[in-house]
């Protein structure tokens, strides 16, 4: 097998002369705002895609940018996050067509589903704070402070007119395409007509439907729709679940969820678990009920709504996740292997079996930087989980090829084939730009 460490550093971007050049560090009017054909968001409003905010010429980009440490790993404190939301928060939903199920890869059994598969589509809808909410909080927040400094300050990077600032912000307040290919790939439709909740696929079902516990792991989540969408079957089939699923979880879920900034993960990626939370909760739980509102101003069926986090509702989220078995971890900054050590340092608390681990990552190979330091995080991860648990299993979804800057799944693929890892193609989508999503395994 390949060796592969962690050894980026400014330097070595300028080394190989690829992906970078010091004009990255020269200014946001030069390389460091990068604006790339291919690497097209989500909007945040709602299922339409947009491109990005630029069409200027694509210039090479180097992350970290040369003489600037990347920001440090860090673990982030759920009570903390909670505390630092506002009193409301606005989300509207993205519906996500789930692919017909293919039975001769159905999971039977794996959520307890037995009878005929249903024909009309199913779709799982996934909430999302709505970035101009964002905005307000950030707005307040900062009139707040400059009150008490007298200096005005920038709004948070990535709240402004680039999809990705190099080094400062990696795209994560926006949902990337790649996502929800993803969240087509872990879930499916119910095997039975008489169950509404959408059902883990075969792939996720083979990490999630072991005995004993899983711990899955979103590197470079963003608004993290991947995780939202098995949060969302967690929240389902929870032990004390009041919902239609035959199907019962037993074992403890731990999700990891990661982005270099720690903003994200507190103004999108906490906010979009506690909105799936009540979404998935509300007709079992009154005072969510009361808590969430809902608005369909247009009579479109793009529907946006609130969620007022009350002490009691926030209450009611840590209760939750303590009676359905799962642990929510926030971890911020640079893919290192101090970040890795971070990682490990989360499991090593629990007491028990090592859990049967699921990696996740979508458009998180979008430049030879981004590729490469991924590459070498997800090869350590899955080395480190070879041994512990079956077989170590990472699901990746990316475009096939970043016009621009480089980077593409195939020169993934065959970086991580290299290193001796079994890459199976799950799914392509010709639709719009060309993505895949592939299984690695190791
Ligand atoms: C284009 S965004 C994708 C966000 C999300 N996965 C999605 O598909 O909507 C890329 C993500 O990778 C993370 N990322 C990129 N390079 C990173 C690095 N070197 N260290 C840590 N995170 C990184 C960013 O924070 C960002 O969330």
């Amino acid at each position: 097998m390949a060796s592969f460490s962690f050894s980026f550093s400014g330097d070595d971007i300028e080394d190989d002369g690829a992906i970078g050049t010091t004009q990255d560090a020269a200014g946001p009017s030069s390389s460091s705002a990068l604006s790339v054909q291919g690497l097209q968001a989500l909007s945040i409003q709602g299922a339409s895609l947009v491109t990005p905010t630029s069409s200027a010429a694509p210039a090479a980009t180097a992350f970290p940018v040369p003489h600037k440490p990347q920001l440090p790993p860090q673990c982030h404190d759920l009570q903390g996050m909670l505390s630092k939301l506002p009193s409301k928060i606005a989300f509207s939903l993205l519906d996500v067509v789930l692919d017909v199920r293919a039975e001769s890869s159905a999971p039977i059994g794996a959520n307890g589903g037995t009878s005929a598969a249903r024909e009309e589509p199913c779709l799982i809808r996934l909430p999302r704070r709505e970035l101009w909410d964002v905005k307000v909080q950030l707005m307040a927040e900062e009139e707040a402070e400059d009150d008490e400094s007298g200096n005005a300050q920038e709004l948070a990077p990535g709240l402004g007119e680039h999809d990705v600032k190099t080094g400062i912000y990696e795209g994560g307040f926006k949902s990337w395409e790649s996502s929800v290919d993803l969240v087509k790939v872990l879930l499916q439709p119910p095997a039975s007509v008489s169950t509404p909740e959408p059902a883990l696929s075969a792939v996720a079902g083979a990490v999630l439907s072991q005995d004993g516990p899983a711990h899955v792991i979103e590197l470079g989540c963003g608004t993290a729709l991947p995780s939202l969408a098995l949060f969302h079957w967690a929240c389902a089939t929870a032990p004390s679940a009041a919902s239609t699923t035959p199907f019962r979880r037993s074992h403890q879920l731990s999700i990891t969820v990661a982005d270099y900034n720690p903003s994200v993960l507190y103004l999108v990626t906490l906010p979009n678990f506690l909105l799936t939370w009540a979404l998935q909760q509300r007709d079992a739980n009154p005072l969510v009920q009361q808590a969430l509102s809902f608005e369909d101003a247009d009579g479109s069926g793009n529907v946006s709504g609130e969620l007022e986090l009350t002490d009691e509702v926030k209450d009611a989220f840590c209760a939750f996740l303590t009676s359905a078995r799962v642990t929510l971890s926030f971890l911020s900054g640079g893919w290192s292997a101090a970040f890795v050590d971070l990682l490990y340092g989360l499991s090593t608390a629990d007491a028990g079996p090592p859990p049967h681990t699921l990696v996740l990552g979508a458009e998180t190979i979008y430049s030879p930087f981004a590729l490469e330091s991924f590459s070498v995080l997800l090869l350590t991860i899955l080395q480190r989980e070879t041994g512990t648990s079956t077989r170590a299993m990472a699901v990746v979804g990316a475009k096939k090829l970043y016009f621009g800057v480089g980077g593409s799944l195939d020169d993934f693929v065959q970086r991580m084939r290299e290193a001796g890892v079994v890459v199976n193609e799950l799914r392509e989508e010709a639709d719009g730009v060309r993505r895949g999503v592939v299984q690695c395994l190791l």
